[in-house]
């Protein structure tokens, strides 16, 4: 397989070889406008290119060369040398000299990376030529990171996938029937004893981090385009009219408002975690800007924003109570907000690396964390036990980094499932921190797990797409690749 996917790159970069020899050859050198086509449109064609190119070094944060380009009024005024652009005159700019540069003054600067593609500064000159404008209607104060991810409109996803999509959260159906996977702008919804793809559901997310069903069986999903944005959207899987896509019925979950009903946020990076509350009324996210935020579900408000760690969020989960939420943070630590007097109680270090995600107990006085560290933690969150926040057991089990927690408290004995880089799946009771259950079979790293609600299957995604479901007593059940049309290599076996 790998061969051949080189022997076809090969096939390719002669003919993208033989394309430049003959661009080159035909037309010498020249930067300078030709053959783009115009009228340039400065958010839609400049932008984009700035955006990816320079906004690292020249957003309002950093601003090297005191020039901010995040905004078309603050790019025009300039950096310490004023204007770079001269209207009308790209041979005259500042800001061409600088694209072309062979000199150490080039931008981006040459230790940040490979000059811009000549067609892209082709149309960089060429809007300059046409008078460096503005888009009509945009304001020249308007953040255009914003403005370019209002306009952003996502892919359609492969109708057949060439290589595995890496699963980052997944989630049985209320009824327990069907998985939902997170695939690439889209979710994916798999017959649970079968493995057959029955529905996909086109997302404006790129990536789904986090998944769960609402009472009401409507599915919360946070996720977004790493580093662009990130969303928590509300969707009804199971209403749209269905088109043949691939061979299998989808739906049109980035526009159809019968399918994607609600769309909570939007931020400027990915949405990671989520929790839904015991009564089913309220929403918890978080992420990578640090804000632990908790909507209602009937109005689709946010209620609170919380910061209350140092980086990334990467879990959260509601007290059964509803008036606490305990978090786990690349910053090391888990902790738990109270939400009506907006203090934090405790601060769990006892992992002393990444806390990948987190849980509470049915009754709600041990949190659960897990991490880096290869251990489940759990640790006093009753806020009126004297030892609030001290460690009461160490669940150990897994040999390396646990990813992932769920929970399924509706079965005859609450369940605590987990998953990790050592490729298992274990269940654990969450009480007692007894080891119930060690699941193996799946091949690279299990970023994803699953309990349905009455605690009868268990499910993992791996980050080469493949799920496998078991029933929690550990008889398998099913194990397919949840990515569609992708047909897994098979595995050569050496013969002597
Ligand atoms: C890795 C960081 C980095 C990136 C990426 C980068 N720049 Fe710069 N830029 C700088 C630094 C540092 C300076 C100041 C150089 C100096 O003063 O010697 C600068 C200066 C400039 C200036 C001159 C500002 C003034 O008035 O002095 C312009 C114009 C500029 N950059 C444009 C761009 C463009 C366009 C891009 C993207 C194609 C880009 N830069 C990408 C770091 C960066």
């Amino acid at each position: 397989m790998v061969r051949q996917r080189f022997s076809c790159y090969c096939i390719l970069c002669v003919a993208l070889g033989l394309a430049l020899a003959w661009l080159l050859f035909v037309s010498p050198s020249s930067v300078h406008a030709q053959g783009v086509k115009g009228p340039i449109s400065f958010i839609n064609d400049v932008a984009p290119i700035l955006q990816k190119n320079c906004f690292a070094c020249h957003d309002a944060k950093k601003k090297k060369g005191k020039l901010e380009m995040t905004t078309y009024e603050t790019f025009r005024k300039g950096g310490s040398k004023d204007d770079p652009i001269s209207p009308g005159k790209s041979k005259e700019s500042l800001l061409m000299d600088l694209l072309i540069s062979k000199g150490k003054d080039r931008m981006p600067p040459l230790d940040a990376g490979d000059a811009l593609k000549k067609e892209q500064i082709a149309i960089i000159a060429k809007w300059i030529d046409e008078g460096a404008k503005l888009d009509k209607g945009l304001d020249a104060k308007a953040d255009l990171v914003r403005e370019l991810r209002v306009r952003y409109v996502p892919p359609l996803p492969f109708v057949s996938y060439k290589f595995p999509a890496l699963i980052n959260a997944l989630a049985f159906t209320p009824d327990g029937k069907r998985v939902v996977v997170g695939g690439n702008h889209e979710l994916t919804i798999w017959e649970a004893q079968t493995g057959k793809l029955v529905r996909r559901v086109f997302t404006r997310a790129e990536r789904a981090h986090a998944m769960a069903f609402l009472p009401d069986g409507k599915l919360v999903v946070a996720g977004g385009r790493p580093g662009q944005e990130g969303d928590v959207r509300i969707y009804n899987i199971d209403a749209g009219t269905p088109k043949m896509y691939g061979g299998v019925p989808a739906v049109d979950g980035v526009n159809d408002p019968v399918v994607m009903l609600k769309d909570l946020i939007q931020v400027e990076d990915s949405i990671l975690a989520l929790a839904i509350s015991k009564d089913g009324k309220k929403i918890a996210s978080g992420g990578t800007d640090r804000i632990v935020r908790v909507f209602d579900v009937a109005t689709g408000k946010m209620e609170h924003a919380v910061e209350n760690h140092a980086d990334w969020i990467l879990g959260v989960a509601f007290t059964p109570d509803g008036k606490g939420i305990v978090t786990a943070s690349r910053d090391k630590t888990a902790k738990l907000w109270n939400l009506e007097t907006k203090e934090s109680m405790l601060t769990f270090p006892g992992h002393q690396n990444i806390v990948n995600n987190v849980a509470i107990t049915p009754d709600g006085k041990f949190g659960l964390s897990a991490g880096e560290d290869g251990s489940i933690r759990s640790w006093q969150a009753d806020d009126k036990a004297k030892s609030i926040g001290k460690q009461a057991k160490a669940m150990t089990g897994h040999s390396k980094a646990v990813f992932r927690l769920a929970t399924s408290f509706g079965g005859k004995v609450p369940i605590l499932a987990s998953c990790g880089q050592d490729m298992t799946v274990r269940l654990w009771n969450p009480v007692s921190g007894a080891a119930i259950k060690s699941m193996t079979g799946l091949t690279d790293w299990v970023y994803a797990v699953a309990l349905s609600n009455d605690g009868q299957f268990v499910a993992g995604g791996a980050a080469n797409g493949e799920v496998r479901v078991w029933k929690t007593d550990g008889t398998a059940v099913s194990n397919f690749n949840a990515t569609p049309g992708f047909v897994a290599p098979k595995v050569e076996v050496k013969k002597k």
